[in-house]
């Protein structure tokens, strides 16, 4: 059996203003009718997945446990994180918990805001990398990359160990413009899916020769911790000394253990508001609208009312995302979109 783990901490402010810091992104309806927290928790369920270990943020505990329930999936546990110190604490975090009740159980760290159409082919790649799991490596899934991406990590597919799984020979996160370019020139490197598969040994030991200070600390943080409700909370002020980092920088770059599974099936991880644009069912123009928006002779919109009360109308648009929602409206050329998360922190820094 294997346990997944939802990492559901991030913020997402690219996709501001449907995505809150007091309602994330990943509990939104995005793509489709059910939120991409559910969408995750629902991939990794069913036949070899056990009950899934959920690491989130104090604010978002009762929205995990309503759509949990909403999709009839109960947690092996909920972490509370007392703040977000970045994926690497929250892994170690639940790798240590999972470890409690079996340390040789094959854990699988998975992101809770991608879209993943075919959610059987994912399983199926997770299947054909669980021997190599098994035996010690971490197995990570490489996606054919399609543009020279600066926003992803990056996998460097060496020979084939098992049918469908190579040795990683390097392990690049968010390369810059120039090296993208080059990265993406060979057809043996691919994006990283931000999925890792492994014993939860094999991640603690990774942290203890990679990122041994945030496992000690992340230790001290869960040993200090309380239960109540059913929700695990790491200990506050332990919490604040550990230090902040992404588990691709502290220890997917270094460690030498690392495999990958190719995914051929289609991926995004909705980054920003043309990636749910390119998500979105879209007419012949390649206008997406949702209910209450209407584009008039419009080309490549995006055009989402997010309130029964207010009718959003584009006209001879081209290119352009406009959002609305109750208290804030966003309007934005489509290729600027992604400058969202500069804007909201111009807006966070007045207050
Ligand atoms: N619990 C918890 N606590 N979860 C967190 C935290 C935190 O402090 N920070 C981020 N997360 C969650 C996010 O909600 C998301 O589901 C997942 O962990 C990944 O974090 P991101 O912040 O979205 O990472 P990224 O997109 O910059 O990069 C990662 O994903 C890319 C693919 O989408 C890396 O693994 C890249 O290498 C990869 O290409
Ligand atoms: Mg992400």
């Amino acid at each position: 059996m294997i346990t997944p783990i939802l990492l559901c901490g991030g913020s997402g402010t690219r996709l501001w203003p449907l995505s809150r810091k007091s309602f994330p992104k990943q509990f939104t309806d995005l793509v489709g009718d059910e939120s991409l927290f559910e969408a995750s928790a629902r991939r990794f369920s069913g036949v070899g997945f056990a009950e899934p270990v959920v690491i989130t943020g104090n604010d978002f505990r009762f929205i995990v446990t309503e759509q949990l329930e909403r999709v009839g999936i109960p947690p092996a546990g909920i972490l509370i994180e007392p703040e977000g110190r970045n994926t690497a604490p929250a892994a170690a975090a639940a790798a240590l918990f999972a470890a409690r009740s079996d340390p040789s159980a094959l854990i699988l760290l998975v992101p809770s805001d991608h879209a993943v159409p075919d959610p059987g082919a994912f399983r199926a790649a997770v299947e054909a990398g669980r021997g190599a799991a098994e035996n010690g490596q971490i197995v990570t899934f490489g996606i054919a990359p399609t543009r020279a991406e600066t926003g992803y990590g990056w996998l460097e597919a060496g020979e084939e160990t098992a049918p469908g799984v190579h040795r990683l020979t390097k392990f690049i996160e968010k390369p810059d413009a120039a090296r993208a370019e080059i990265l993406f020139a060979d057809a043996n490197n691919l994006w990283n899916a931000g999925v890792f598969l492994a014993s939860a040994q094999t991640i603690i030991a990774a942290f203890r020769d990679h990122a041994p200070a945030i496992l000690d600390a992340v230790q001290a943080a869960l040993d200090a911790g309380t239960v109540d409700l059913g929700f695990t909370r790491l200990d506050e002020d332990l919490w604040a000394k550990v230090p902040e980092d992404s588990i691709d920088y502290a220890v997917m770059e270094r460690a030498g253990n690392v495999s990958v599974v190719r995914f051929e099936g289609h991926w995004s991880d909705l980054g920003g508001w043309e990636s749910v644009w390119l998500e979105s069912p879209r007419d012949e123009n390649g206008n997406a609208s949702t209910d209450h928006a209407t584009a008039f002779d419009c080309e490549n919109t995006l055009l989402r009312s997010e309130s029964d009360e207010i009718e959003l109308v584009g006209i001879g648009l081209k290119n352009t995302v406009a959002i609305a929602m109750r208290d804030a409206v966003m309007v934005a050329d489509m290729s600027e979109a992604q400058n969202v998360k500069k804007a909201v922190s111009v807006l966070r820094d007045r207050g």
